[in-house]
């Protein structure tokens, strides 16, 4: 009799047969895309958004395979999650996993409606991730600033303007920005921010209400919100226990409202 165990298939791990990176073959769509939106292409075809002067050397690209490792470990860094409320901590490498899955899925979708002549609106928000292109010809990974709607459910907190275009979303959408700790206070989230909003959610995707969350007590990001046009809603300042993992404590939670104007 054998006393082997029956062999356990190890579980799959999400995106492992997704190529690294998301590219554009057809040099047809690259142009019309580049025509019509702030999107540029690399010589071998991946889309990305180049900041403007003087951070010339930073772009915000779609989550690549290889950017995986980056994220788990800034999201397992102290020095920023300690700020973040959502995540866990530790935060999973299986989560970031899923993660760019998901984020692949966006971009996918997003070219495919180009493909078919559609262009507006766009469905998401795939270009959240920042790198900084170095001298030598590297890359390195900077943080993310993500875009995202909130659901059906979520209560608008400011009007729809019937004069609108009829394409422009009414559902809230919510935003947020992490860097790793090392790029901090280099108005890199400023930049990004201005950039996503001036380029992507009001232009591409018809956001008209923007929900950004932080701590009172985190200057950098509430700055950050408030130079942008986002004014807090006094009403949904609320208290919030810091896990023991990330320091215990406690915080005062605070939403910050960007609205088309
Ligand atoms: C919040 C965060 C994204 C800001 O990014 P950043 O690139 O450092 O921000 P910027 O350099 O563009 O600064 C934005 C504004 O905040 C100010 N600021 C930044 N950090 C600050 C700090 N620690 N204290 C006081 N002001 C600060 C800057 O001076 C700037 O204001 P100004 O333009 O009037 O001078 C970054 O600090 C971070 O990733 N923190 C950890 C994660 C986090 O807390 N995310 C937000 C959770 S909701």
């Amino acid at each position: 009799m054998s006393t082997l165990e029956p062999a356990v298939a190890p579980a799959p791990i999400p995106g492992a047969d997704v190529p690294d990176q998301f590219t554009v073959e057809s040099a047809e769509l690259r142009a019309e895309v580049s025509a019509r939106t702030a999107i540029r292409f690399t010589p071998t075809g991946e889309p990305y958004i180049p900041f403007p002067a003087p951070l010339e050397r930073f772009y915000l690209g779609a989550m690549r395979k290889s950017d995986i490792p980056h994220d788990v470990a800034m999201m397992n860094d102290i020095r920023v999650v300690r700020t973040v409320v959502g995540p866990p901590f530790p935060n999973p490498l299986i989560n970031t996993q899923r993660w760019f899955v998901r984020e692949r899925a966006f971009v996918v979708e997003l070219f495919a409606a180009y493909t078919e002549g559609k262009f507006l609106p766009a469905t998401s928000s795939p270009f959240n991730v920042v790198r900084e292109c170095l001298p030598d010809g590297s890359e390195e990974y900077v943080g993310q600033v993500t875009l995202g709607p909130m659901g059906p459910q979520k209560k608008r907190l400011t009007p729809v303007n019937d004069a609108w275009e009829d394409w422009r979303a009414t559902q809230v959408h919510s935003m947020g920005a992490v860097l790793r700790p090392e790029y901090h206070r280099k108005g890199i989230a400023s930049a990004a921010v201005r950039l996503v909003l001036n380029e992507w959610a009001v232009p591409q995707m018809g956001c008209t209400e923007i929900h950004a969350q932080c701590f009172v007590s985190n200057l950098g990001s509430y700055k950050l919100w408030e130079k942008y046009g986002f004014v807090e809603e006094p009403s949904m300042r609320k208290p919030v226990t810091i896990s023991e993992a990330k320091g215990g404590g406690e915080e005062t939670d605070c939403l910050l409202v960007w609205s088309l104007k």
